[in-house]
């Protein structure tokens, strides 16, 4: 785990203020205030439907929220342009990958540098990508489609990497995936946070890989986070173990459990 601390007093990297955002008459998201500590890994826990999706696409600009304010880096990015966030050094990886079927693993990872100018950058970032992810080398030349889940996760983790981010936002990288694979692309995303710098804001119905990976973490039922603490501290509160990292049907709030086994194509 991260033991690195942020100055208190420090601006976050990223700030949430009382975000709302709906589909229609359904509110999704409800009031939501988090924040982003540079340099840390922070994770949003939450069951099926509880909002986790939304924030991530209302932050990276693909959903407009109703009320609220969102700030990176000490600038308001509310409802921005998504490509203008991404110049901004956010990136998102979407849930379910979402990789370009028809492209090559390395085009794949050259659209992702699609903002950069400097050539030997995004060739030195490449080569970065491939020691990461070693199976993405010896496929390059191949599909992206033809690639495992597995390997298409690291494929969209990769083309993450390419722009060069400040943050990265990572929708529920375990899914679908076996707990072996899970595991190795949680240890790849912490080397990239330390070793690169790079700021993670993840969000997962895996609590277990998701609080030992993390620095901080917020709870998340039914739009409004009810909780919060550091991950160190959550693995030990008895709610989230009995709840998420147990067999309690009850949540923080009374929230029920609902496993759903969710498909992708
Ligand atoms: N396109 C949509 N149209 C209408 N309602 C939606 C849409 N997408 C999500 N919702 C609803 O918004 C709420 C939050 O959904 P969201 O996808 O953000 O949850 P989530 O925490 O990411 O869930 P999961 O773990 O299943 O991915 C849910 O009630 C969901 O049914
Ligand atoms: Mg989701």
């Amino acid at each position: 785990m991260n033991t690195a601390v942020t100055p208190a007093g420090d601006k976050p990297m990223l700030q949430l203020l009382n975000v709302e955002s709906a589909y229609g008459p359904i509110k999704a998201i409800r009031g939501v205030s988090l924040k982003v500590r540079q340099g840390e890994i922070a994770t949003v826990l939450g069951s099926n439907g509880a909002g986790k999706t939304t924030i991530l696409k209302t932050i990276s600009g693909i959903i407009d929220p109703r009320k609220g304010s969102i700030e990176f880096k000490g600038e308001a990015i509310t409802a921005q342009d998504p490509a203008l966030i991404v110049r901004r050094g956010l990136v998102h990886v979407p849930e379910g990958r979402e990789v370009f079927p028809l492209l090559s693993v390395r085009d794949n990872l050259l659209m992702g540098a699609y903002t950069r100018q400097d050539r030997d950058g995004v060739a030195r970032d490449i080569e970065a990508a491939y020691t990461y992810f070693p199976i993405l080398k010896e496929r390059s030349a191949q599909d992206a489609g033809l690639l495992s889940g597995g390997q298409q996760q690291m494929l969209a983790i990769s083309r993450a990497l390419m722009a060069n981010p400040d943050l990265i936002l990572l929708d529920e990288p375990s899914l679908g995936l076996s707990p072996k694979l899970t595991k190795e692309i949680f240890e790849i995303v912490v080397r990239i946070n330390r070793e690169r710098g790079t700021t993670i804001l993840l969000v997962e119905q895996n609590a277990n890989m998701a609080l030992n990976a993390s620095d901080y973490g917020y709870v998340l039922e039914n739009g409004r986070i009810v909780m919060e603490d550091t991950c160190e501290r959550l693995r030990e509160k008895e709610d989230i173990k009995e709840f998420y990292l147990g067999m309690k049907e009850e949540g923080v709030r009374g929230e029920r459990r609902w496993k759903k086994k969710k498909t992708w194509r």
